[in-house]
């Protein structure tokens, strides 16, 4: 067997999001509240359950600031953050450039800052796309407006033909998510490919080489996972109350980093009291203490 590759962690929170203005006019969209925490913890949460410890969160320079503000080296969590500036917003696939030095040799995924999934499921989709070392998984999710994304069009036996970024006659209702996983090579290939139509670098067209070369995973996320958009006012008011739901019922927080590195053991019972206590004028705090307090 070989070794296993690390992989690492990459967070795009860039993009001015116009269409939450004037909410995002002084602050970013990924530090805009989902219910009770920063939108970012949800997909920082999401790729620490995929048991990555190194991460490297891209945002504009004047937004870099305050997620350094929020979330620091990482240290507190028992993981490790940097940062890197994208000028422009010029498309995803440009993370792997920005990020080709933190990067190194390793494997590499990819979440989308404003992307919010949760289920039973996903646990055990992210281990096994985690333990893929050559190659690339993606996530398909069924949505009614597949013309806002990249959708994926499959032959009569359910093989994935082809992936079109934002089709105006899309071939299925399967959007590809905002979470990605690819082997090493995505940095030289991030490098080799040209601006799309829109201006772009595509995520989509590094997809499109992965699934010509047989390399492409695609996992279907079922009902029982819900993966969250958050760009407009409606989806954004949506999926706080999702979250606030389900963490009423069950009396636990969802998308919390500091309960994550806990369980994962990144952090000992010691310092997770030291950062609930921290916080121990919210309900937040208060909840991380319980976490504590119950075993
Ligand atoms: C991007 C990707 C698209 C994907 C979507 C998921 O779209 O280009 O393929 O389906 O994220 O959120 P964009 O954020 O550029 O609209």
């Amino acid at each position: 067997m070989p070794a296993d590759i690390e992989r690492k962690g990459i967070i795009l929170a860039g993009g001015q999001g116009t269409r939450l203005y004037p909410i995002t006019l002084g602050v970013s969209k990924q530090l805009a509240p989902i219910y009770n925490k920063p939108m970012i913890y949800y997909p920082l949460t999401t790729l620490m359950l995929a048991n990555i410890k190194k991460f490297l969160i891209i945002s504009c320079n004047d937004n870099l600031k305050l997620f350094k503000k929020l979330l620091g080296d990482g240290s507190h969590l028992g993981i490790s953050i940097e940062y890197a500036v994208q000028d422009k917003p010029n498309g995803l696939a440009q993370a792997f450039v920005i990020g080709s030095t933190f990067i190194a040799n390793s494997n590499v995924a990819l979440a989308l800052g404003d992307n919010l999934f949760h289920g039973e499921e996903l646990v055990s989709k992210l281990r096994n796309a985690n333990s893929r070392n050559k190659g690339a998984t993606i996530f398909a999710y069924r949505v009614n407006d597949p013309k806002r994304y990249g959708i994926v069009e499959f032959n009569e036996e359910g093989l994935v033909l082809n992936i079109e970024e934002k089709p105006k006659f899309p071939k299925s209702n399967f959007a590809v998510t905002g979470l990605y996983f690819y082997d090493n090579s995505v940095v030289n290939l991030a490098k080799s490919i040209t601006p799309s139509k829109r201006g772009e670098y595509e995520i989509t067209d590094l997809n499109n080489i992965y699934l010509r070369n047989n390399l492409l995973n695609v996992e279907i996320m079922g009902r029982g996972t819900a993966w969250l958009d958050t760009g407009t006012f409606e989806s954004l008011h949506e999926a706080s109350s999702y979250v606030k739901t389900l963490e009423h019922q069950l009396g636990l927080l969802i998308g919390s980093p500091e309960e994550v590195a806990w369980r994962k053991n990144l952090i000992d019972n010691k310092q997770l009291k030291i950062l609930a206590r921290k916080l121990n004028k919210s309900e937040y705090g208060k909840m991380l203490y319980r976490l504590v307090k119950d075993i």
